[in-house]
């Protein structure tokens, strides 16, 4: 399509365009929202014009979202529930062809870039954002190749409104979004869920070892619905969220960028949850006299090993004590040389080797947070299905708990506008993503939003944080991107008639 004939869908003579009807499922029903949706797509349409001389270009949108419950579960292969929100990355693109990708950004702290396709694809520094494209492409060459023999390009401009290092997972929305671009530069079709499996694996490139919860949802999220999902294989469940509840999201304003002390920090959970894998492992194979493949935590659940219920209670306790356990603990209890335990477990999917942290690799806290969640996840399906607010609304709390407690992923900012919230009238309220900084979640009783979102400006933003932590600057005119109420909204699509 030109240039001209979508601004034409955008004026109000087409408000019954495919366009808007798309505009609805992913922003929602609010004007004001698709007010500045219009005026977003205008700027790409203005941008992209200089770009490529109003040559056929199309639209990608990919969503971000928020974890309801369900945290660090899916790289130990356990259920999550997020769902997608109404802040995405948009994506103006014409195709190229030639193999190379020219991208830039509507906001101009990112600079342009533009590389060839090859199989030797190299990251840029670390944190430039062109590696989210990159990962993308890398993680989908074979494919287009096997299909098509050959690999195109595309020229794209990207606009994102999803709070970068918030655990809003707007790093995820890029890849996805540079995805569906980049399948349909080469006009290749796939199946969302094959998609997001491969792309689980293409973030990796970043350097994180995620599991596969942030790509799918940006591809699979429904209208109004959280979505449970499993892994290995994905598979997903939408589930109606209760009516007459927001989810509001609040940023703590604690950057949680994945390229710094948060990634290791990150990456030092999956590495102790293989840990804890492997030392239960061990133990079930000397209770049991078989041997147990395992590869991550869920592979060791009672569930999935021929066992009966006191053996398999003894062997994990033993599997986890002492709880915290220093390097050379590790090799002597897995019987394995430090050579053989590095290459086998502290290896990380980018090559680096984990070193280990001074404080041990603390395997009972992680072994009680995952299993404990695991559980919530399933009794929050639950409580979704029989409409029971209440109980959602505690799992939510108690998830946070553990978060904070075993899986040590908070911060005292994160607990501190858990507890506001809390007193503001949210029903549940806990951290989302990865933690270490970023957002909290909250399901709040529609009526008491306007209510609710003014508490908490008050005693977090205006009170707590400024003298809690005054080296954190935010403009009072930036609120309504700090403090949201979102509807789930629709997974990633090409925008096309
Ligand atoms: C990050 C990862 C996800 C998931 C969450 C924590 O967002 O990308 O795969 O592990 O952290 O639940």
């Amino acid at each position: 399509m030109k240039t001209e004939e979508l601004k034409n869908l955008l004026s109000e003579e087409n408000k019954n365009s495919y366009l808007f009807e798309k505009m609805l499922s992913f922003y929602g029903n609010n004007s004001s929202c698709l007010a500045q949706q219009k005026t977003r797509i205008h700027a790409l349409l203005k941008k992209i014009s200089g770009a490529v001389n109003n040559k056929n270009i199309f639209l990608v949108h990919a969503p971000g979202r928020t974890n309801l419950i369900g945290e660090h579960t899916d790289y130990n292969g356990y259920p999550v529930m997020p769902m997608a929100i109404n802040r995405d990355i948009l994506v103006c693109a014409s195709v190229l062809e030639k193999s190379v990708i020219n991208i830039s950004n509507i906001d101009e702290e990112f600079a342009a870039r533009s590389f060839s396709i090859d199989e030797n694809i190299q990251p840029y520094a670390g944190g430039d954002w062109g590696n989210y494209v990159k990962a993308a492409i890398a993680g989908l060459l074979p494919l287009v190749r096997e299909k098509n023999g050959r690999a195109i390009g595309f020229n794209a401009v990207y606009s994102g409104i999803i709070p970068p290092a918030g655990g809003l997972s707007s790093s995820s929305a890029m890849v996805v979004a540079s995805a569906l671009t980049f399948l349909r530069a080469n006009n290749v079709e796939i199946a969302k869920i094959e998609l997001a499996e491969i792309l689980a694996r293409a973030e990796r490139f970043v350097g994180t070892e995620g599991g596969g919860m942030d790509q799918a949802i940006s591809l699979v999220g429904e209208k109004d619905k959280a979505v449970k999902i499993d892994f290995f294989p994905l598979r997903a469940v939408p589930l109606a969220l209760p009516k007459n509840y927001e989810i509001v999201i609040c940023n703590s304003l604690v950057r949680a960028p994945k390229t710094e002390a948060a990634m290791l920090e990150y990456n030092r959970r999956p590495v102790e949850c293989r840990l804890a894998a492997a030392l239960i492992a061990k133990s079930l194979e000397n209770f049991s006299g078989h041997r147990i493949a395992t590869q991550r935590l869920v592979d060791v659940d009672q569930r999935k090993i021929d066992i009966d219920g006191e053996s398999y209670k003894k062997a994990v306790t033993e599997a986890l004590n002492p709880p915290v356990l220093s390097a050379e603990q590790m090799w002597e209890k897995l019987a394995l040389s430090q050579n053989n335990l590095n290459e086998k477990y502290l290896r990380l999917k980018s090559g680096k080797l984990f070193v280990p942290p001074a404080d041990g690799f603390k395997v009972g806290l992680r072994y009680e947070h995952v299993l404990s969640e695991a559980h919530r996840v399933e009794q929050a399906a639950q409580a979704l299905q029989r409409g029971d607010v209440a109980e959602f609304g505690k799992l939510m709390n108690a998830s946070h708990e553990s978060c904070r407690s075993n899986y040590e992923i908070s911060t005292p900012e994160l607990d501190k506008l858990v507890e506001i919230a809390r007193d503001h009238g949210a029903i549940g309220a806990r951290l989302t993503g990865a933690g270490f900084g970023g957002c909290t979640v909250n399901l709040v009783p529609q009526n008491d939003v306007d209510a609710f979102i003014q508490g908490v400006i008050k005693d977090y933003y205006q009170d707590y944080l400024p003298a809690a932590r005054p080296d954190i600057q935010f403009n009072k005119k930036d609120l309504g991107s700090i403090i949201f109420s979102s509807s789930a909204v629709a997974g990633a699509e090409v925008m096309e008639e």
